[in-house]
């Protein structure tokens, strides 16, 4: 998908010799920026879960990655909607910002007209609504989601 190799470790496999450089890209990811970039974990309800613990914990320098209340501002959209961040005057990039306005190491990735934008921001609302015991049904979903942006991948 559009979000591979940067935020989908378990997409990357070893035994593939074409997977060489985007693992070696995903380390250099994980090195400078941490954890954080493990952002599609190993099935859709892993990844339901570390997009809701992390959305749980308010942060005055980090939008939510989901955010329930406005969907359309969750981090999770946010991100791939927004250009690399400016380059100060040595020509380094500055600090990408996770607040609003937000910047992306990744650069831009979805235009908020693509089908797979759409589908994000109306996955978030589903999930909005049954935040709670429906989980299972969220992360179902979560599942075509993932599979739709893989098919955009390949058009
Ligand atoms: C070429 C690599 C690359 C690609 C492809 C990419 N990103 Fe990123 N993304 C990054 C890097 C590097 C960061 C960490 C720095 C930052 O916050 O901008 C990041 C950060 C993020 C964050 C913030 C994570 C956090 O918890 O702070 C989100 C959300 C995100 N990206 C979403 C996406 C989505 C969704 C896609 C695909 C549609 C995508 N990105 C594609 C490189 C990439």
């Amino acid at each position: 998908m559009r979000c591979f190799p940067c935020h989908t470790p378990h997409e990357l496999d070893e035994s593939n010799p074409k997977h060489a450089k985007p693992i070696a890209t995903h380390k250099e990811m994980v090195k400078k920026f941490g954890q954080k970039i493990n952002i599609f974990r190993e099935s859709p309800e892993a990844t339901l879960r570390h997009l809701m613990i992390s959305s749980r914990r308010p942060r005055p320098d980090k939008s939510p990655l989901l955010n329930v209340a406005d969907p359309a501002k969750s981090l999770l959209v946010l991100k791939p909607t927004s250009k690399l961040p400016k380059k100060d005057a040595d020509g380094k990039f500055e600090k990408p910002s996770s607040g609003e306005p937000v910047s992306h190491m990744g650069g831009l990735k979805m235009h908020v007209d693509d089908q797979s934008y759409k589908s994000f921001v109306a996955w978030i609302q589903d999930y909005s609504r049954v935040v709670g015991d429906q989980y299972a049904s969220a992360a179902g979903q979560l599942v075509s989601i993932e599979a739709g942006t893989q098919a955009d991948a390949c058009s």
